[in-house]
C-alpha cells in the first residue's frame, strides 16, 4: 500500500477591498494626462480608497471572516498579520482581528513587516510549523493600503486591499514546496520613516531593484532545484502595478532559450492574474496573493496539478522565488462569486471625493469618532480613537 505524502500549503484564499473606487480616468482628466498611460503604460484601470471608516484592521477581518465560517477556528494555532500599513508601533494590529473575529485565546498574534514582502515571510513560516504540527491550521492575513502624496507619479498605483489565507496540511487550493531562492539588499528604493504618512518612494529604481532581485532569486532557487522555466505552467509575481508583472517575465525570459509560444502562452496567462489588481490597485504585501487569486479564479483553463513559480519583493529589500502545484479540485474551494460581487458592489467616487477620502484618511487616525461621515453599513467598523485607543465595532447583521 503506498500512502500519499503530505503536503502543506494554502486551503482557503480570500480577498476584501474597499467600498469605494476611483477610475484612473478622473485622475488622468484632472491632470491632463493621457489615460492610456494609467490603463495601458501601467496597466491600471482603478484604484480602491479607503473611507474614514476603513483601515487595515477592517479589510483584514472581512477578508478572514468567509474562511472563519467554514473551518473549524479551534485548531487555529496562530493569526499572523502581515502589513507596511502599520496602526501602532507596538501592538499588532492582528489583535484586533483576533477580537473582532472571535479566535480563540489559545491562538497566538503577530505582526510581520518586511515592504511588499511579509505576507510571504509568515507563509513560510507557517508551511513550517504546519510541517511539525499537521493537525493545526494558521491564519496569515496581508493588510495594507498603497496611499502616495497626490499629484505624484505614484499616485496612479494607489490602492487597497487584504488578503487571507488559511495555512494547513493537505491543502485544497496549493501545495508549497520547501525550496526557495531568496534575495537581500539594503538599498533606499522605498521606505516611510515614522514622522511620515505616505511613503518615500524612487519609483524608476524600484523597479529596476524589483526586476534585479527577481533574476537573483530565480538563480538562487535554481542552484538548489535545478528548476527550468518550461517546468511551469504559470507564475505569479508581486504586482506594484499590474505592467510590472510582464516586465518581471521579460527578465525571466531573458535568463534561458524560451519558445515564442510560450512566451505568449505565460504572458497571456499574466492577464488572468492582473484581473483583480487592475480594479484594486497596489495592495503591498496582499498584492502577490491577489494576483494568485486572480489567475485561480479568472483563468478558464482547469489548473488542478499544474505547477506555478511565485515571486515575491519587497523594497528595501528581501525577495524570494518559491513554487507551488494547484490542489486537484481547488474550484470547490474557492470564493470567486463572492470576490465578483463585492467588486461590482463599490461606489465610484469622483475626483473632489476622491482628494477628500484621501487627506481625511491621514485626520482619521487621532479622530475622536467618525460619526460625521455619512457611510453605508459594513460588516467591519473603524469608529475613530478614543484615549488614544483605537474603536471598532462589528455589524452582526451584515457578518
Ligand atoms: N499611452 C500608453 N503608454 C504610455 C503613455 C501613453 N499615453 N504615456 C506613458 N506611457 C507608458 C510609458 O512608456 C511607461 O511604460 P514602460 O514602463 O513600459 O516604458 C509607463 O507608461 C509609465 O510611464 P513613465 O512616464 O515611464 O513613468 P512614471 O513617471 O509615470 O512612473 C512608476 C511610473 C511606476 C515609476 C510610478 O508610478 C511609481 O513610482 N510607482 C510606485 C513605485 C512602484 O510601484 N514601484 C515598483 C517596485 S515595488
Amino acid at each position: 500500500m503506498t500512502t500519499k505524502k503530505q503536503t502543506v500549503g494554502i486551503d482557503r484564499l480570500s480577498f476584501n477591498t474597499t467600498a469605494h473606487y476611483m477610475d484612473l480616468q478622473e485622475l488622468a482628466t484632472q491632470s491632463g494626462t493621457d489615460v492610456n498611460k494609467y490603463y495601458q503604460g501601467l496597466r491600471q484601470r482603478k484604484m480602491a480608497i479607503p473611507s474614514m471608516i476603513e483601515d487595515v484592521v477592517t479589510l483584514a477581518a472581512g477578508a478572514c471572516q468567509r474562511i472563519v465560517k467554514e473551518v473549524d477556528v479551534e485548531k487555529i494555532d496562530m493569526l499572523l498579520f502581515a502589513t507596511e500599513s502599520g496602526i501602532d508601533q507596538s501592538k499588532s494590529a492582528g489583535i484586533y482581528v483576533h477580537r473582532l473575529l472571535g479566535l480563540p485565546n489559545t491562538c497566538r498574534v503577530l505582526e510581520f513587516k518586511q515592504a511588499c514582502y511579509s505576507a510571504t515571510g509568515a507563509l513560510q513560516l507557517a508551511t513550517n510549523y504546519v510541517r511539525q504540527n499537521p493537525g493545526r491550521t494558521i491564519m496569515i492575513v496581508a493588510s495594507d493600503i498603497a496611499r502616495y502624496k497626490r499629484n505624484t507619479a505614484a499616485e496612479a498605483t494607489q490602492g487597497a486591499a487584504a488578503v487571507a489565507m488559511l495555512v494547513s496540511a493537505n491543502p485544497k487550493l496549493l501545495s508549497i514546496d520547501s525550496a526557495s531562492g531568496f534575495y537581500s539588499n539594503d538599498v533606499m528604493d522605498f521606505w516611510r520613516p515614522n514622522h511620515m504618512h505616505e511613503p518615500i518612494v524612487d519609483g524608476k529604481y524600484s523597479c529596476e531593484v524589483y526586476l534585479d532581485a527577481l533574476e537573483e532569486t530565480w538563480k538562487s532557487l535554481k542552484d538548489k532545484t535545478n528548476v527550468k522555466i518550461s517546468d511551469f505552467y504559470g507564475f505569479c509575481f508581486h504586482v506594484p502595478f499590474s505592467k510590472m508583472i510582464f516586465k518581471g517575465l521579460e527578465r525571466l525570459f531573458s535568463l534561458e532559450p524560451v519558445t515564442w509560444s510560450e512566451r505568449a502562452r505565460l504572458n497571456s496567462l499574466a492577464d488572468k492574474a492582473i484581473e483583480y489588481n487592475q480594479d484594486i490597485g497596489n495592495c503591498y504585501t496582499a498584492s502577490l496573493y491577489l494576483s494568485l487569486i486572480s489567475l485561480l479564479e479568472n483563468n478558464p483553463e482547469n489548473m488542478a496539478a499544474k505547477r506555478l513559480g511565485l515571486y515575491s519583493y519587497g523594497s528595501g529589500c528581501t525577495a524570494e522565488f518559491f513554487t507551488a502545484t494547484v490542489g486537484d479540485n481547488y474550484r470547490n474551494y474557492l470564493y470567486t462569486d463572492e470576490h465578483a460581487s463585492s467588486l461590482a458592489s463599490r461606489t465610484a467616487l469622483n475626483y473632489s471625493q476622491y482628494t477628500a477620502f484621501h487627506d481625511g484618511f491621514v485626520k482619521t487616525q487621532t479622530m475622536s469618532s467618525s460619526e460625521n461621515v455619512a457611510l453605508p453599513p459594513s460588516s467591519y467598523t473603524f469608529n475613530g480613537v478614543s484615549d488614544d485607543k483605537r474603536l471598532y465595532s462589528v455589524n452582526d447583521s451584515l457578518v
